[in-house]
């Protein structure tokens, strides 16, 4: 059943930023019981191969990939375009990016490990921190402080706006998607379901962090299409912007 444009059918939306920052499209691989991976963190790969390479496609439309530092520490990620999951030369230039999209990773503290494949300099990459923050990175990395405590996202997306990144993929971790989607910074969200129950109680569940101080806090999603892709299913949401709707 497709309800809509979807990411299957090659039918992309308008990613032109939204105002002061870039378009944000979240992205992500769940098991059937909600889980990003298994348990402690541990990586689960949960995508099919048809979702890989939708996966791949996606990376080759934006500008940016971002991630959390608790990602980078659990699965270690290039990043990269696998260019050889869509059959091409992994060398070739496509679009004329030849190295690929910017590398984005919220690190308030300087926790990335020394020789993190996002520090390996094969692609730009942005390291976001907190002010003050003194952890010192390779020279071809470059370094954005925001806020205090905890990396002011807004303030952070407006930046990258202006350095040129419109659209930006948010591939997780738990606590990072919940962030974006509690602060409003969403714009579209592709989920994979895979036919796995993982369970447990420290499997990372989508999205995590502190509990909303209101139970009323939630955000509404509008369903815009669903596409079996392998054995799994690609859902594919919008947010519903304005006042909430009445129970
Ligand atoms: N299945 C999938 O599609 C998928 C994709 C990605 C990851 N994963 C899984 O997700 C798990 C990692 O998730 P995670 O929640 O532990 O880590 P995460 O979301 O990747 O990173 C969270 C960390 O980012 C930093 N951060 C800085 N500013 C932040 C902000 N404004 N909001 C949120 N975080 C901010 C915080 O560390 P500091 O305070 O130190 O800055 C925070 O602890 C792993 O198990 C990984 O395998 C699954």
């Amino acid at each position: 059943m497709s309800l809509g444009p979807g990411v299957v059918g090659e039918a992309w939306p308008d990613m032109s930023p939204p105002g002061e920052r870039p378009y944000i499209w979240i992205n992500c691989a769940s098991s059937l019981d909600g889980r990003l991976a298994f348990a402690h963190g541990k990586r689960a790969r949960l995508s099919s191969i048809e979702d890989l390479r939708r996966v791949q496609r996606l990376r080759l439309r934006v500008d940016a990939i971002l991630v959390g530092v608790g990602t980078v520490i659990a699965d270690d990620p290039s990043l990269r375009v696998h260019r050889e999951l869509l059959g091409e030369d992994p060398a070739a230039s496509h679009d004329g990016m030849r190295s690929g999209p910017l590398r984005i990773v919220l690190d308030s503290h300087g926790r990335t490990p020394e020789g993190s494949q996002v520090l390996d300099g094969k692609q730009p990459t942005v390291v976001l921190t907190v002010e003050g923050c003194h952890r010192r990175f390779p020279p071809s990395i470059t370094v954005g402080g925001f806020g205090r405590g905890r990396i002011g996202l807004k303030a952070a997306m407006r930046w990258l706006l202006k350095r040129g990144t419109r659209s930006i993929l948010v591939e997780g971790g738990s606590e990072v998607i919940s962030s974006f989607v509690r602060e409003g910074l969403v714009d579209h969200w592709t989920l994979y379901t895979a036919p796995i129950a993982i369970g447990g109680r420290s499997a990372p569940t989508v999205m995590s962090g502190p509990d909303a101080e209101e139970p009323e806090a939630h955000v509404r999603f509008r369903l815009l299409s669903t596409e079996k892709l392998g054995d799994g299913l690609l859902t594919t949401y919008e947010p519903v912007r304005g006042p909430p709707r009445e129970a």
